[in-house]
């Protein structure tokens, strides 16, 4: 028998103990021991669990039971999962977590940790919820020379996004929604603002580049902007509105981004609606592979964890190679050199000359036309033009008396 002990009994963590007991006979069968949770950690009380007996509030009776080799760490942010889950790999307890702001925070210090003791830091949950994408980067493609990711990440915006795209629903109605059915973050903003994405983009970085990234160096726009005309033009274009975190190889160093972006329909990512993630992965070996699921919610990720709790069952003795150094930001491209073709909306009294403006502020554009448009709305996809050069051209650009309401990525995947 092996023990475990849970720290958090949230939504994720509830998932846990409830896949732990419900499917205990059939783990015992595929990992060859009985798993125990001895221990659930939560400073709320849970009286009708069937292991209330079990439930603690004090960390203490986790760290200094020796008996518990495993701790499973879902009760998400910084502090205290931080302090707790590194003095349980000093104290020879290894780790599971669905916490990516942990990961993506202290990843590389965890790992090194980790490593040192001979134990497991596993987090195949923090990204991609019940979608296997941790271990087959670190494993089934890992003969791959992987150049490019590109992500939708995040549940709770993508299910948003949808509602607005097919329901024309506001903003404010779909996050209710979203929250109502437990996809969303405890603090709405690092959906909706694409801190969660950068989160889950950078821990995907770091392990195919072999160096942590650290959100706060990744060039982060979340979807608060992001209007039900912009969502129709991306439709009259040929595409939909989609958060998209990407990280790829351009001129020897990673260009990586978080932000809203115009996918075409002829991409797999631009038909993902819900709650549904999608993760593609270019390797050199493989070409595209996808990977799909649900990113979000109680027992999808729920699996993710209890999946690595097994893994580290059956890899007591010699630990699962997952590493990747500490990182700065020199191979990391400089945001103003990224560049993309860029949709525009603008406002403007006199459409056709504030057009020939755009074409000569950006360089040709391309006009786009929606039905039921505003008598001073005039919408155009610009050139590929580098940031830097793109915000020098929208300001000559407005020098012709039109004001730009919007500006979004033209994603290329
Ligand atoms: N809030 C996250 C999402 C949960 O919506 O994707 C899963 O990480």
């Amino acid at each position: 028998m092996i023990q475990v002990a849970v720290m958090g009994h949230g939504v994720v963590g509830s998932g846990v103990t409830e896949i732990l007991l419900k499917h205990s006979e059939e783990i015992k069968k595929k990992v060859k021991e009985e798993i125990y949770i001895k221990k659930v950690l939560d400073l709320r009380d849970f009286p009708d669990s069937p292991i209330a007996d079990r439930f603690t509030k004090n960390f203490d009776d986790i760290i200094n039971d020796d008996e518990i080799k495993i701790v499973v760490e879902v009760m998400g942010g910084l502090n205290p999962a931080y302090t707790f889950v590194k003095s349980c790999l000093e104290h020879g307890k290894s780790v599971v977590t669905s916490n990516k702001e942990l990961v993506a925070a202290k990843g590389a210090e965890l790992l090194k940790i980790a490593e040192e003791n001979n134990l497991n830091f596993l987090f195949e949950a923090s990204v991609g919820g019940g979608i296997p994408i941790i271990r087959p980067l670190n494993q089934c493609l890992a003969a791959n020379d992987v150049y490019e990711i590109d992500g939708i990440l995040n549940g709770t915006t993508n299910y948003i996004l949808n509602k607005m795209i097919k329901e024309s629903q506001t903003f404010e109605d779909a996050l209710a929604r979203a929250q109502q059915k437990g996809y969303a973050e405890r603090n709405p903003a690092a959906d909706v603002e694409g801190h969660d994405a950068c989160r889950k983009i950078c821990i995907l970085a770091s392990l195919v580049f072999g160096k942590h990234f650290y959100p706060e160096s990744v060039h982060t726009e979340g979807i608060t902007n992001v209007s039900l005309t912009d969502v129709e033009y991306a439709s009259a274009w040929g595409g939909a509105v989609k958060l998209i975190g990407s990280v790829k190889v351009t001129n020897g160093k990673q260009e990586i981004i978080v932000a809203p972006m115009f996918v075409s329909n002829e991409c797999q990512l631009s038909s993902v609606d819900g709650v549904f993630n999608a993760i593609l992965v270019k390797g050199d070996s493989t070409g595209d592979v996808v990977f799909y699921g649900k990113g979000a919610g109680k027992l999808p990720t729920a699996s993710a964890v209890v999946a690595d709790v097994m893994d580290c069952v059956t890899h007591q003795s010699e630990r699962r190679n997952i590493m990747w150094e500490d990182g700065n930001d020199e191979n990391i491209l400089p945001f103003e050199e990224t560049a993309y073709s860029m949709y525009v909306l603008a406002n403007t009294d006199d459409k056709e000359s504030a057009f020939a403006a755009a074409n000569e502020a950006f360089g040709s554009c391309e006009k786009l036309e929606r039905e039921n448009a505003a008598a001073d709305e005039l919408a155009f996809i610009t050139p590929v033009l580098k940031y830097a050069d793109f915000e020098k051209a929208a300001e000559n650009f407005e020098k012709c008396g039109a004001k730009v309401v919007s500006n979004i990525r033209i994603a290329v995947i």
